[in-house]
């Protein structure tokens, strides 16, 4: 194990006011990246003492892998509009980046008022995009790990704590 539920419940809620000091009296859109961001939103969201909105969109992944293509493709688009609104995409985590960059310029297109990023895990050893990550959960090394949203060939995400593959 890598994080516990207790670790992760502990830190979920010290970003949750963190967010809500930072988006006081903001119209803010959470958007969470299926499907590995849905336990995080879930939690997160609940930490956020404020009112706000949220949406999923999906991205091509890693398909069976573990290992990042570098190309990014949206699969499922939000159902609503983010103009004018102030966008926080929720992640499981950054890994090289591609992701994120890739969903920070498709939202920005839009004409949001921000475009922000929220991550639980943080692999920065591995960015090979220049991102900035607004939140960030844990920084973790650079080891394939599951539960808590993150799968390995759709498996494991319902895990109530991050793990190493291995350990699995
Ligand atoms: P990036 O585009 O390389 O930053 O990768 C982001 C996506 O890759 C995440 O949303 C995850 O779905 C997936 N990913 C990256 N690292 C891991 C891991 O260690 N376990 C499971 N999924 C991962
Ligand atoms: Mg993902």
């Amino acid at each position: 194990m890598l994080v516990s539920e207790k670790e992760i419940a502990a830190r979920v809620a010290e970003l949750g006011r963190t967010i809500a000091r930072d988006y006081a009296s903001a119209d803010l859109v959470l958007v969470g990246v299926l499907q590995g961001a849905i336990p995080f939103v879930a939690d997160l969201m609940r930490a956020v003492a404020l009112d706000l909105t949220i949406d999923f969109l999906r991205t091509s992944s890693y398909g069976s892998g573990t290992t990042s293509s570098g190309a990014v493709q949206l699969v499922t688009d939000l159902s609503i509009d983010i103009a004018d609104r102030h966008v926080l995409i929720v992640d499981d985590i950054v890994d090289t980046g591609h992701t994120l960059a890739a969903l920070i310029h498709t939202l920005e297109a839009r004409g949001p008022r921000s475009v922000r990023t929220c991550v639980l895990l943080d692999k920065t050893g591995r960015r090979e995009t220049l991102i900035t990550v607004d939140y960030v959960g844990f920084t973790i090394p650079n080891v394939f790990v599951v539960g808590y949203g993150l799968d390995y060939d759709g498996l494991y995400r319902n895990l109530p704590y991050v793990a190493t593959l291995d350990g699995i």
